[in-house]
């Protein structure tokens, strides 16, 4: 986690970074920092948001062209002030920030203490920045190769950046399991986690990769090695990022934003993908690995959160529509139970940042034993994007709000994508089904916006629930991995207990739960255990559960028991989850408002997971 900007050049360094710091704030919130160097090397900072930093160094002397700023998410040591990054070294010469894990610091922190070294936070930074001070001194050698001693003596992960009052013009950037972008201006340097923060100063960028060290000053072309010490070439890439869509764009927040921009993230997510009209379906990014997957015995899919959502889903779409048998794990858990791969089979990591960390590791894991991996990734350069053999991105656009919404709904349309054009190729589908489904999801985005439509509905509907303490969502079919989706964007954002469960499995368990004050999300569209949902829907009315239930357009059974309902567009089977989470998102949205939460940046959260 943790958010990285840095700047070297002739502007003042501290516009360009608390502006950077504020675009990287999804990344973590718990308090933040910055060190910037104008002879003296003068460090603020501060537990709280980017905008207490703000507000803290008002009155004091921010000048200066280099600096290193940070955005925390706590791993070592709660979040206070101390705690907070940059970290000084012991003589308070050097500045460094860090995302990732120092794993093997209490080791290192041994050994510097007995050194005499007296330490002044609990993190695992601060050993890492004391560290490269000490080889510095006792080695007699510069910055980039004290950092370079330093780092081969580091187990874990890392993403850092230090300045050094010696070396004025000279920023050292360094990652390991941890993102880093490099972006070069005309006659300047930026440094940071993702591309957001650089993308309105230049579009030429260097990713940096794995244990590779920049090192970056002022006026000199960007050099890189590794830690090994083997000069690289920088591979400089052009950068594609609307600006237009990491502002806010006229809603109360990011999270409103993102639901309403569904039509055309899941739009995007399609295009030179689906012809319906020419009845082709085609990945790109895959191709070259269409057979094997066809000929695969068996799919894993591996994602977390939100995304482990999309891959249930994917596992019901892909075995309909394919016959390939897949299972869907928690790469958390998939990374530490010594799982069966057999090589040759097919691995799909499914992540929005591309980030985080089980994930990365379960890919790895994979990747060892022979899979093949195939990645759906939001954040394009993203460390998963880079780490699996092949793969297509979303193309949803940056998301901010910390609660993930249009990401989801791109994932599902491209595991559609996938295993229609899987099942094609396997001929496990007619012709006419074939077409009629390429239809239907070619009006998706289309029908997405009728169904965004309901807001004011689903406005009321919150009014009336945004104080329950609990709330269950129950689907069948397709519509389960809606109802855990559902429940955990509630619980997400508006602290409330939600659980998601499928229908039938209710009366084993949660069906103690109902009485009069329990809302009840029924996702009961259209299909062909309609009537087995009715049944359940029965049940929860008889112990007097308040009913809200989605449903297709034109029901009359269900919408007749409900308390609530809310209408969608109809469509096949297979696309109702992409119309379904919709007014979810929304009720999520419109109840954590009502409640006075943080929508997009909920507590103990953060968007991008980079510690497992
Ligand atoms: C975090 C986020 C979730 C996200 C999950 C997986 O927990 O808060 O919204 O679903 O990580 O992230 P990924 O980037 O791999 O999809």
């Amino acid at each position: 986690m943790c958010g990285i900007v840095a700047y070297v050049g002739p502007k003042q360094a501290y516009p360009i970074l608390i502006k950077g710091l504020q675009r990287l704030e999804y990344r973590g919130y718990d308090s933040a920092g910055i060190a910037i160097l104008n002879k003296d090397l003068k460090l603020y900072k501060t537990q709280g948001k980017v905008s207490d930093l703000d507000q803290l160094v008002k009155e004091k002397d921010i000048g200066g062209t280099i600096g290193i700023a940070h955005t925390r998410w706590a791993t070592h040591g709660e979040p206070n002030d101390e705690n907070a990054h940059p970290h000084y070294s012991f003589s308070k010469d050097i500045a460094l920030i860090h995302n990732g894990i120092i794993e093997n610091y209490t080791a290192l922190r041994k050994t510097l203490i007995n050194r005499k070294y007296k330490f002044r936070s609990d993190t695992d930074t601060e050993v890492l920045v004391y560290l490269i001070e000490d080889i510095k001194i006792n080695e007699k050698v510069n910055l980039e190769e004290a950092v370079r001693i330093a780092l081969n003596q580091v187990v874990g992960a890392y993403a850092i950046v230090v300045l050094s009052k010696d070396e004025p013009d000279k920023l050292i950037a360094a990652r390991k399991g941890s993102p880093l972008v490099i972006g070069m201006g005309k006659d300047d340097f930026f440094v940071a986690s993702d591309a957001t923060p650089i993308a309105e100063y230049t579009k030429n960028v260097v990713y940096l990769e794995e244990e590779q060290i920049a090192i970056i000053k002022k006026n000199i072309p960007l050099k890189i090695i590794d830690i090994k010490k083997h000069k690289i070439t920088p591979y400089v890439q052009k950068l594609q990022v609307n600006l237009n869509v990491l502002e806010k764009g006229g809603y109360e927040h990011f999270m409103l934003k993102e639901i309403f921009e569904q039509p055309r993230s899941i739009r995007d997510s399609m295009r030179g993908r689906l012809r319906a009209d020419k009845g082709i379906v085609n990945l790109g990014g895959i191709r070259d690995y269409e057979q094997k997957i066809v000929n695969a015995k068996r799919i894993i899919i591996i994602a977390c959160g939100t995304s482990w959502h999309a891959a249930l889903l994917g596992e019901y779409i892909i075995e309909g529509l394919t016959r390939i048998p897949v299972e869907v794990e928690y790469a958390s858990e998939f990374r530490y139970r010594n799982p069966i791969i057999h090589e040759n089979e097919i691995v799909i990591a499914i992540s929005q940042s591309g980030e985080t960390a089980d994930t990365l590791a379960a890919i790895e894991l994979a990747k060892e034993k022979g899979a093949t991996i195939i990645g759906i990734c939001n954040v394009v350069g993203s460390s998963i994007a880079r780490a699996t053999h092949a793969g297509s991105y979303t193309h949803a656009g940056p998301e901010i709000g910390v609660a993930s919404t249009k990401a989801f709904t791109a994932q599902v349309t491209l595991l559609t994508l996938l295993a229609l054009r899987l099942a094609e190729k396997k001929g496990t589908i007619t012709r006419s089904r074939f077409h009629q489904i390429l239809n239907d999801l070619d009006d998706i985005p289309h029908k997405v916006e009728e169904t965004l439509k309901t807001n004011d509905k689903v406005i009321k509907i919150a009014e009336k629930f945004k104080d329950s303490p609990n709330a269950l969502y129950l689907g069948r079919g397709y519509n389960f991995p809606v109802a855990l989706e559902g429940a955990l964007k509630l619980k997400e954002i508006s602290y409330i207990h939600a659980e998601g469960y499928p229908a039938a499995e209710m009366k084993h368990g949660p069906i103690a739960l109902i009485d009069q004050e329990m809302p009840v999300i029924f996702i009961a569209t259209n299909n062909i255990i309609y009537d087995k949902i009715v049944s359940n829907i029965q049940e929860v009315k008889a112990r007097k559960g308040k009913i809200i239930a989605i449903v297709t357009e034109g029901d009359k059974d269900v919408v007749g028991m409900a308390d609530y309902f809310i209408e969608i567009p109809e469509t096949d089977d297979i696309l109702v989850p992409l119309l379904a989470t919709i007014p979810l998102q929304l009720l999520s949205y419109h109840i954590a408002v009502m409640r006075g939460c943080n929508v997009d940046q909920p507590r103990n959260l953060a968007k991008s997971v980079t510690v497992e």
